[in-house]
């Protein structure tokens, strides 16, 4: 009798499987459970005819199996449960939470330094221009005047890519780019990443960005490059900014001058940031050297012009009072969210 009603659950099981509809399952619930001609109902009946030894076991075995067989009846037809009340509760939404908190994202504090110096020189009527970062050496050093043995073209100096190509070292590429393109009068700024393989520390890195600018038109003396740098550094730093200008050197220009500006975090006392000195270099500039303007085929006799370049990583440093230049770059939002 056990074996009979192993080879029933078996068959159940089998039964159950392969039901496709509530339907279904209902009709193998009274082939099993049925009170009237049931299979479990037919052997407890039977129960009484067995030898006495096995009749409490039997009627044991057949309860079990029919609780069983029972509730997998039910399992099975939770399967199917495509009630009206069903669907609403199934996937459940409760209106009453919060919401989740996305966080802003912003731009990075060395965009927004690029950003606020191109509304700056907007206000003056200045264009923005771009240049490419893989250049040729004639736009980064022939054309600027800058002569075959200069040191700035060693390889350490430069990253040279081979067939006269080379990631450019400074935004000065630009003005020529430019003035091939137009004619005077010209006034742009030129944003953008240069390269220079330093060792990098707290103040270098291999890749940092300037912000070139150019003006060129009849009668454009040094008394105009004052005045638009001096605009300038007020409108960045501040009105009470000090500015120094010390004779300098470079290919493009000439004359030739850094400017220094008082350091914003000591107010000039001195500090570390600018070497206990009180001043911090932030920008080369000149007039444009003639034999800049004779590379393009303007006429040195009839045009002058000034040019600048500075450093962008480094007047946001001076501006938030940042000593060390890597943390720009290590993409760590516990610096980033600050700005
Ligand atoms: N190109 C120079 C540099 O990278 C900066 C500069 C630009 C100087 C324009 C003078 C005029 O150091």
């Amino acid at each position: 009798m056990q074996e009979r009603l192993s080879e029933i659950k078996n068959q159940a099981k089998d039964d159950l499987a392969k039901a496709g509809s509530i339907e279904e399952v209902e009709t193998i619930k009274t082939r099993y459970l049925g009170r009237k001609g049931g299979v479990i109902n037919e052997i407890i009946k039977a129960i009484p005819s067995l030898p006495s030894e096995q009749r409490s076991s039997t009627g044991k075995s057949a309860n079990i199996l029919k609780n069983e067989i029972g509730r997998w009846i039910e399992e099975k037809k939770g399967g199917f449960d495509t009630s009206a009340e069903a669907s609403l509760t199934l996937p459940s939404f409760d209106v009453s939470q919060p919401g989740e908190h996305k966080p802003y994202g912003h731009k990075h504090p060395l965009t927004q330094t690029i950003d606020e110096i191109k509304g700056i020189f907007k206000k003056l009527c200045f264009d923005i221009e771009y240049g490419p970062e893989v250049e040729h050496e004639y736009y980064n050093f022939d054309a600027l005047n800058i002569p075959a043995d200069h040191p700035s073209r060693e390889d350490f100096d430069t990253f040279y890519l081979g067939n006269k190509r080379l990631l450019r070292s400074q935004t000065s590429t630009v003005q020529i780019r430019v003035m091939e393109k137009k004619k005077p009068p010209i006034r742009m700024i030129a944003p953008g990443k240069v390269f220079r393989p330093d060792t990098v520390d707290a103040r270098h890195a291999s890749m940092f960005h300037q912000i070139e600018g150019l003006m060129v038109d009849e009668g454009v003396s040094f008394s105009d490059l004052k005045y638009v740098l001096t605009l300038f550094a007020q409108s960045y730093f501040g009105q009470d900014i000090k500015m120094r200008f010390r004779p300098s050197f470079f290919p493009f220009t000439e004359p030739s001058a850094e400017i220094d500006i008082s350091c914003s975090l000591c107010k000039g006392k001195g500090c570390s940031v600018c070497s206990q000195s009180g001043w911090v270099e932030v920008l080369g500039a000149g007039m444009v050297d003639p034999n800049v303007f004779n590379a393009v085929g303007y006429d040195p006799e009839k045009y002058t012009g000034f040019a600048f370049g500075m450093g962008v990583e480094r007047l946001t440093m001076l501006k938030y009072g940042i000593d060390n230049i890597r943390l720009f770059f290590e993409n760590d939002l516990r610096f980033l969210s600050q700005f």
